[in-house]
């Protein structure tokens, strides 16, 4: 049911605060006053196995993929185990070399995109563990594979899909929390981001809140041909993820790009008519992202800044751009947050332009045949 929503898209980027939460419920482990850990029940037997894996390798399709290379790092990071990107389609074209010392993780929101599946049965194949991150209980994927996550966002219905992706981050990172919890080293980053995890909720809401704003943008973009996005680190995938999100519901061409790419090709396109949006959060990448944003000015790019709230002046010094700041969190877990304008974005942009919000033309919620 839609509720007071006049579309399901619209519904679903509005109930992420419930979404996450119920993502986060019961999996939050507390110790005296603090939450001191995580406990995934699908993965707690598999997490010495998954440590001395010689690789990760990070599975899916669409935005399942992007929600995984949203987390790499952090899985890197305190797991100390190398992550490699898959696109499902091209592990299958590739038949890339997969081995029994792999760890392949498959996330698929409906558990039952083809190309994932095949991908699972081939990775079986080769002898690799294989854990399934998915939102439908009973599901191929969740049948298939030999342990997992269900991320229990709730049932989506858009094609577009949001809080599923929000909350495939949120239980992504909880896994990597969980594989990290052997180290003593990390121990205070593991406390930061499990602090930030339960402050993640209200953040959700504080950044909803920019609602009119993006109406207000979406009205200002409204008759443009083109949408360029770039990012870097843990915000590459939200470039990506958020010019997908305008491509297939607001038929508006839309690139996501990795900022440091910039100058191998994609500054030929910069000139006064063109929008772009830079994703500037504060992060260790954040000093980077302002001196591209120093060239794109230099070129008199048509720019609007996301930034962390307060950071407007910081960043543009000499600008009159828009600006869309965004509350902080922990930088693994700034993606969540900086997700929701783009998809409030993309939502106001396709109700302008009188397209089909929850039924976009050509696409299905679930890609059942390759
Ligand atoms: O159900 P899945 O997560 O496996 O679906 C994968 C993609 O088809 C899906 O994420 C698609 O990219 C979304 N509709 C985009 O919003």
């Amino acid at each position: 049911q839609k509720g007071n929503y006049d579309h399901y898209m619209q519904k679903e980027i509005h109930e992420q605060p419930e979404s996450l939460t119920t993502t986060m419920r019961g999996r939050l482990i507390h110790g005296g006053s603090k939450v001191k850990g995580v406990l995934l029940g699908g993965l707690k037997d598999h997490l010495r196995t998954i440590r001395r894996s010689r690789r990760i390798l990070f599975i899916g399709c669409g935005t399942s993929y992007h929600a995984g290379l949203a987390t790499r790092a952090l899985v890197e990071e305190l797991s100390g185990v190398p992550v490699t990107m898959e696109l499902a389609s091209d592990l299958l074209d590739r038949r890339g070399p997969v081995y029994r010392e792999d760890t392949a993780i498959f996330v698929s929101q409906s558990g039952e995109t083809a190309d994932t599946l095949e991908a699972l049965e081939y990775a079986k194949s080769c002898g690799a563990l294989c854990v399934g991150v998915t939102n439908t209980v009973g599901s191929a994927i969740a049948r298939g594979t030999h342990c997992g996550v269900h991320i229990n966002a709730g049932c989506e219905i858009g094609v577009a899909s949001t809080k599923a992706y929000t909350s495939q981050i949120a239980a992504m990172t909880m896994m990597a929390l969980a594989l990290g919890e052997d180290t003593i080293s990390s121990c205070s980053r593991r406390e930061a981001i499990i602090d930030d995890l339960i402050n993640l909720p209200d953040k959700v809401r504080e950044v909803l809140k920019l609602d009119n704003d993006m109406k207000e943008l979406a009205k200002e973009l409204m008759e443009e041909q083109s949408l360029l996005v770039f990012g870097r680190g843990y915000n590459y995938a939200t470039a990506l993820e958020g010019a997908l999100k305008v491509k297939e519901v607001a038929l508006m061409h839309s690139e996501g790009i990795l900022a440091g790419e910039m100058k191998h090709g994609p500054l030929a396109l910069v000139d006064e008519n063109l929008p772009i949006i830079v994703v500037a959060t504060r992060d260790a990448t954040c000093s980077k992202q302002q001196s591209v944003i120093q060239q794109l000015q230099a070129r008199k790019g048509r720019l609007i800044v996301m930034c962390t709230k307060g950071d407007a002046n910081l960043m543009c010094p000499n600008g009159s751009y828009r600006f869309i700041e965004v509350p902080q969190l922990q930088d693994c877990l700034q993606p969540i947050i900086n997700i929701v304008p783009f998809q409030l974005l993309a939502y106001h942009l396709t109700v302008l332009r009188g397209f089909n919000v929850d039924q976009p033309r050509n696409l299905a919620k679930s890609v059942t045949i390759s």
